[in-house]
C-alpha cells in the first residue's frame, strides 16, 4: 500500500475510532513511521529492553498516542512503562491500552469511573486467516449478522481487545477459550466473570474496544 493511501487511511481510522467509542473515552490512532522508536520517553525505552526494532517503532508510535492523550487528560510528560506481564503502566486514576499491527498504532486511555478497565486491538481489514479460526472461535461466541468474511476478525480483535481490559483487574492469563463475545448485543464475558461492553469499527482497519467493570 502506498505511504499516501496509508495516510488517507490514518485521518478515516482516527475518525471511525473516535465515532464508536464511549464519549468518556480519549482515542488515537497514528500510522507507525520511521524514526518512531524515537517518542519513547528513556525510561519507556528501559522497560522494554531486547526488542525488535520493528517492534520498538510500533510501541514509539503507540506511546506518542498515549502521550497526547494523558497531556489532553492532565498527565503531561507520563512515561508509560511496560511492565513484566506487558502490560502498560498507566496514571493513577487512569485506564487505557494500546495495540499495533504492521502499519498502525492505536491507543485509548480513560478516567477510571463508570468503567475499571478498557483495552482495544487494530488489526488488518481482511479475512482471518483459516488456521486461525478454530482457535480463536468457539461454540459460545455469536457473530450475529456480522458479515462472514470479518466476523473471524473482529471476533479476534475482540478477545485481544477484552483480555488486555480484564488483565490489569484480575492478573490472569486468558486463551480464547476463556472469552466468549457476542457481536450481535456487544458484549463479551470472560471465565473471570468480568463482563466487557464492546465497540467496534471494521474500515479502514478492524478496532475493537473493550470496556470492563471493575
Ligand atoms: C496482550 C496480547 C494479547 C497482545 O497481543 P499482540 O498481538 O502481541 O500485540 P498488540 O499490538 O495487540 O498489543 C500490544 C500491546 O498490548 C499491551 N499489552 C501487552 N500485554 C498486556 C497485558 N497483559 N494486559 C494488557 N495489555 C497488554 C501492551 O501495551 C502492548 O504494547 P507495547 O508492547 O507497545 O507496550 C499478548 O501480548 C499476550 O499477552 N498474549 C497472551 C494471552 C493470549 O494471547 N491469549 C489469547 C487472546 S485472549
Amino acid at each position: 500500500m502506498t505511504t499516501a493511501i496509508l495516510a488517507t487511511n490514518e485521518i478515516a481510522l482516527a475518525r471511525a475510532i473516535a465515532a464508536m467509542a464511549p464519549a468518556d473515552v480519549r482515542t488515537g490512532c497514528r500510522l507507525i513511521r520511521d524514526g518512531d522508536e524515537a517518542h519513547l520517553l528513556p525510561d519507556e525505552a528501559r522497560s522494554m529492553p531486547a526488542r525488535q526494532p520493528a517492534m520498538r517503532r510500533a510501541s514509539g508510535a503507540a506511546r506518542f498516542l498515549a502521550h497526547r492523550l494523558l497531556a489532553d487528560a492532565g498527565f503531561d510528560g507520563f512515561a508509560v512503562l511496560r511492565t513484566p506481564s506487558g502490560a502498560p503502566a498507566w496514571p493513577e486514576g487512569i485506564t487505557g491500552s494500546l495495540a499495533h499491527d504492521d502499519d498502525m498504532a492505536v491507543a485509548a486511555v480513560a478516567a477510571i469511573g463508570d468503567f475499571g478497565s478498557l483495552g482495544i486491538d487494530v488489526e488488518p481489514a481482511q479475512p482471518l486467516p483459516h488456521d486461525l479460526l478454530p482457535i480463536v472461535a468457539t461454540p459460545a461466541d455469536r457473530t450475529g449478522a456480522v458479515g462472514e468474511q470479518l466476523a473471524g476478525r473482529i471476533l479476534f480483535a475482540a478477545k485481544e481487545a477484552v483480555y488486555k481490559a480484564a488483565y490489569p483487574l484480575d492478573r490472569k492469563v486468558l486463551g480464547y477459550e476463556d472469552i466468549a463475545v457476542d457481536l450481535e448485543t456487544g458484549q463479551a464475558t470472560t471465565s473471570t466473570g468480568r463482563k466487557a461492553r464492546l465497540a467496534y469499527c471494521v474500515a479502514p482497519r478492524v478496532v475493537v474496544l473493550a470496556t470492563v467493570s471493575e
